[in-house]
């Protein structure tokens, strides 16, 4: 068994917090182990919890085209969410759940080391960027201990909001411009005498 279904077995038997009383089925994320992006959404709704897998209704659906516009389909990359059980009536995930599921999440971007980490929504953001609003930074790639964090708005939220729309599919235009350079900064290692000099 490999580390990712690991995780997601023990996801589907988690009883860490409240939310897995309402599940029908529970959510993990799925896509390849080696996947160079991983998209983190806010947590379920009543399709993902029907199915077990996560944006396979009308968010989903958009995730899909805003996929398309960069050439990518959903199978080639890793798609999860911040907390992996529906919160009833699609309400905000609490931040006590968010604790209690977050370290699925840490374990799942361990196993896949990807180069970019988009977050889609403000919970997924807050996550990486505790203190930064959507509005002042959605769009702009950040340093996140070993990830590069890019936060973009919830396909959800843009689907109805014109201005959040073309932000949305804006910041997803930049996206493989914005991995080139997560990947050359990964590459570069500094070499072992500029290492011993910065000890000095
Ligand atoms: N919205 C999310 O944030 N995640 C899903 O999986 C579906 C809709
Ligand atoms: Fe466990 Fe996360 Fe589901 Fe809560 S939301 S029960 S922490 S898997």
């Amino acid at each position: 068994m490999t580390e990712l279904e690991r995780i997601a077995m023990e996801v589907r038997a988690c009883t860490l917090c409240l939310l897995h009383r309402g599940r029908t089925r529970a959510v993990p994320g799925e896509g390849p182990e080696n996947a160079a992006i991983v998209f983190v959404g806010e947590a379920p709704g009543f399709h993902e919890d029907q199915q077990g897998r996560p944006f396979v209704g009308a968010a989903g659906q958009f995730l899909e085209e805003l996929l398309a516009s960069i050439g990518l389909r959903r199978d080639q990359v890793y798609i999860t969410n911040i907390v992996k059980c529906r919160p009833p009536q699609n309400r905000d995930p609490l931040p006590d759940e968010i604790a209690a599921c977050s370290p699925y999440l840490e374990r799942q971007l361990a196993a896949i080391r990807p180069k970019l980490v988009v977050t889609l929504g403000r919970f997924s953001m807050a996550h990486f960027l505790p203190r930064a609003r959507i509005s002042d930074v959605h769009g702009q790639p950040h340093r996140v201990g070993p990830w590069v964090c890019y936060p973009v708005y919830h396909p959800a939220a843009a689907l109805h909001q014109p201005s959040l729309r073309r932000a949305v599919e804006e910041d997803f235009r930049r996206i493989p411009q914005v991995l080139a350079e997560a990947e050359r900064v990964a590459e570069y290692q500094p070499p072992p005498q500029a290492e011993q000099l910065r000890l000095f």
